[in-house]
């Protein structure tokens, strides 16, 4: 009998705290629930507080000399600061001034999903430009509203900025889609990845971040499965078609990119600011074109070429990397975009761009253009290599092609690229860390390139029956 009322003691506490927490929520958020279907754990991955979330820093035009860096807090905070110092071996970066605070930019925005069922979210946006910084250098920095205590502030994260040689060699992660079960499926991929290269510096993503690009949830996730990596290696990012919204027919970039992002704004368009852009990174060339952009409209098409063409022929980097969203060779048939090959590839062949990282397919394939070195080792005089991959795990089957060297199917994958001054290497794993695809390529002063291609240790192809169904 005793056990009986303890427990409806049990049940009547538990749903007066389930009761409580949602009149909470309606207290701390000024906004209408009433056609909103989540669960409470999608709220703290949602509503923003008084404390940064969301802290970010993304690589600018010249990342030896400066990074940027963008978080996200309620609208109670108008006015935040960064503070940055250079690393010391204990907490003695706090004495002595050498802590510099500088003011941020905030703007506030407010959302509502409505094609997701989501309340209307009210968040302050924050930004600086950290400029002035030494190359080679590990700096600490922390971001917050300038209270006394630590309360509101940010931990104090570390940074590099790159070496001033630029033949010191540095790496970088490229990750294909994430977009689709971020937090419970991404995780472990990013996670996986800064575990294998810790000392990584920067990481790349080639598009369809997240699915819905208005979804402040899913957005709220792809912070999440990061955390405090993206706070700590800088990352550049190029939209993809999941980027775009789809309820403007994809015409209109996700109303978040800009305020959470601070990408170099060197693109040829004021609408291709901060999704088309180039930086130089050590010896190499890096360059986002805006794909889904560049399929909607001939003024953007012709825009993006006629700058590739201008950036292309004034670089004096040893090495030049483009990224962007949509293919310029799928890995199926029917997955065709011939506006991008037709206008991209003479470029890619005419300055010798040596690596074109994509997304979009959802399988993986690494090749080149001319299917000269099919079955190969060795490549004497290497032409551009194409790589389309996936991170997240929704899944597509793929056919082979002339193309590819290799291709591979229902696996998740991020890639390590290291150059270290004439050489680059590459290495795509499995999110369980198995070496799936690697080559690494040689430079001549006379620009021609060997291609080796190695062996992989997971020979697997996994197949379709590797994909729970939902
Ligand atoms: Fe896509």
């Amino acid at each position: 009998m005793k056990k009986i009322a303890f427990l409806i003691f049990c049940v009547f506490v538990c749903i007066s705290c389930r009761q409580n927490s949602h009149n909470n929520h309606h207290e701390e958020h000024t906004h209408n629930h009433s056609n909103y279907q989540s669960g409470v754990p999608a709220h703290k991955l949602i509503f923003p507080s008084a404390t940064p979330d969301r802290i970010i820093v993304n690589l600018t035009q010249n990342p030896a000399r400066s990074f940027a860096v963008n978080w996200r807090t309620n609208q109670q905070i108008d006015t935040a600061y960064i503070e940055i110092a250079k690393e010391t071996h204990g907490p003695d970066f706090l004495l002595n001034h050498q802590v510099k605070r500088i003011k941020a930019t905030s703007q506030f925005i407010q959302l509502e999903n409505t094609r997701d069922q989501e309340p209307l979210v009210k968040a302050a946006y924050h930004s600086v430009v950290v400029k002035n910084l030494e190359p080679g250098t590990t700096y600490v920095y922390r971001v917050g509203n300038g209270a006394n205590n630590n309360d509101t502030w940010s931990e104090w994260f570390q940074i590099k900025t790159p070496s001033e040689d630029i033949n010191t060699p540095f790496s970088f992660i490229y990750f294909g889609d994430a977009q689709n079960d971020v937090k419970s499926m991404w995780s472990r991929i990013i996670r996986k990845s800064y575990k294998m290269m810790p000392e990584v510096d920067f990481m790349l993503h080639a598009g369809d971040l997240i699915n819905h690009s208005e979804s402040d949830r899913e957005w709220g996730e792809w912070f999440y499965a990061g955390s405090f990596i993206h706070a700590t290696v800088p990352s550049i990012m190029t939209p993809g078609n999941h980027e775009y919204d789809r309820t403007t027919g994809r015409k209109n970039l996700s109303a978040l990119w800009r305020p959470q992002f601070t990408l170099p704004q060197n693109g040829p368009l004021e609408e291709l600011k901060e999704t088309c852009y180039a930086i130089d990174y050590q010896n190499m060339k890096l360059i986002s074109i805006d794909a889904q952009s560049f399929i909607n409209s001939k003024v953007s098409r012709n825009a993006q070429t006629k700058w590739l063409d201008s950036i292309l022929s004034h670089n004096n980097k040893k090495w030049t990397t483009i990224t962007m969203h949509y293919p310029i060779f799928s890995t199926k048939k029917g997955r065709d975009n011939k506006e991008l090959r037709e206008m991209i590839q003479p470029l890619i062949d005419k300055y010798r761009v040596d690596l074109i990282l994509q997304g979009h397919d959802h399988t993986y394939a690494r090749g080149y253009a001319s299917n000269e070195g099919l079955g190969k080792t060795v490549v004497e005089n290497s032409g551009a290599i194409y790589a389309v991959s996936v991170s997240g795990p929704k899944m597509y089957e793929s056919q082979n092609q002339e193309w590819m060297v290799k291709r591979g199917e229902y696996t998740q994958l991020f890639q390590i690229i290291t150059i270290d001054n004439n050489t680059l290497n590459y290495n795509s794993y499995t999110s369980k860390g198995g070496l799936y695809d690697s080559f690494s390529l040689v430079k001549y002063p006379n620009g021609k390139k060997k291609l080796t291609n190695h062996k992989p240790d997971i020979n697997i192809r996994h197949k379709k029956d590797f994909v729970p169904k939902n």
